[in-house]
């Protein structure tokens, strides 16, 4: 038989990128980064979905050249459907539908969400069903009941930001570019946490973040008031401090979900799984509450065909696909 041959797309934010699978095995998985929303502090939307039509075909060519793919021996075609911007995936669904047109091939739309925690299955260790998985990124903040491949259940979320824009916008105040994720998580390694901020105290397994961005604004004005170089003196200390407030907040959430359920399989996805700090907090309480704990490879943290492509498969195996008139979607 020959093998399923994965052509992925994914476009839901400002990252453009195209994978290749062959019977689940990510072959190529190469991303092209839109740095030009640096200069405006955050994804500009029109600027996103233009970069997608500038970079959507280099990229493909690249992932099926890294491959050693042909387009004729491609299978199906997967693609991101949502949630994303939505102009941003039009560019990649009109793309995948386009090319599957052409070579007649079968159609895979894929949920972004369900992607990142499906990454795990692109590498090894993979965890054993069931898992719990919680999945950090820019957008999103959830905490998933891994049941199977294709059936999964939200048990905990975010009422208000995202982990990833908790991150975002605290290095927005401290005056670090855009994303400030990574910029801040580099300055929290040289820092220690001396600056408590509160936790809030939220309802069953969701989250909130919203009031620890107000409380950092508040803290900053009145240290400034007596210091006006107190941020400049305290960078690292004040990163290492809002770091392990969110680390923090998301892992004690994490042990409940682990607790309440019985499940000790635990895994973390999404952008802000890349951060050192979670990943390593992750593995400190995985030791102590005897839980297998999976994180990815950065390559599968962040927006990524890949993951996209490792869900088309098992999508593929199970039969669901979509016709050329499936439409993008904003949210769930
Ligand atoms: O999953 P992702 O690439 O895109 C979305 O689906 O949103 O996540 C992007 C988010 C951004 O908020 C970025 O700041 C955050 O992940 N991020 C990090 C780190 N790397 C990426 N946050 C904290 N520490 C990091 N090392
Ligand atoms: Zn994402």
């Amino acid at each position: 038989m020959p093998p399923v041959v994965i052509l992925a797309i994914e476009s839901s934010c400002d990252d453009t990128s195209a994978a290749v699978i062959s019977d689940g095995n990510v072959l190529s998985n190469c991303v092209a980064t839109q740095a030009i929303h640096e200069q405006y502090g955050g994804v500009v939307p029109e600027v996103a979905s233009r970069a997608h039509q500038v970079n959507i075909i280099p990229v493909v060519e690249m992932a099926l050249k890294k491959a050693g793919v042909q387009k004729k021996d491609v299978t199906a075609v997967g693609f991101t459907r949502g949630p994303g911007l939505l102009g941003s995936l039009i560019v990649g669904t009109s793309f995948a539908k386009a090319f599957a047109l052409a070579h007649q091939l079968p159609l895979i739309e894929v949920d972004h969400m369900q992607a990142h925690v499906l990454a795990h299955f692109a590498e090894n260790p993979k965890p054993a069903f069931p898992f719990l998985c919680l999945t950090v990124s820019g957008g999103h903040t959830q905490i998933v009941l891994v049941k199977d491949y294709l059936d999964m259940e939200v048990i905990g979320q975010t009422m208000d930001d995202a982990a990833g824009e908790a991150f975002d916008k605290s290095g927005k105040l401290l005056g670090l570019g855009y994303p400030a994720g990574p910029l801040l998580d580099k300055l929290a390694r040289q820092g220690t946490p001396v600056f408590p901020f509160p936790e809030p105290s939220m309802e069953g397994f969701n989250f909130s973040f919203s009031g620890l961005k107000t409380s950092i604004l508040y803290f900053l004005k009145n240290q400034v008031k007596n210091d006006p170089d107190f941020i400049e003196k305290n960078l690292s200390d004040i990163c290492a401090s809002i770091q392990t407030t969110i680390v923090t907040i998301l892992l004690k959430k994490l042990r409940k979900a682990a607790k309440k359920t019985g499940i000790k399989e635990i895994a973390i996805a999404g952008g802000v799984s890349a951060n050192s700090g979670l990943r390593e907090a992750l593995e400190v309480m995985g030791k102590k509450e005897g839980w297998h704990t999976y994180i990815p490879a950065f390559q599968f943290c962040t927006d990524n065909a890949g993951m996209i492509g490792v869900t088309a498969y098992y999508k593929y195996l199970a039969g669901q696909f979509c016709g050329q008139d499936a439409a993008p979607y904003a949210r769930r």
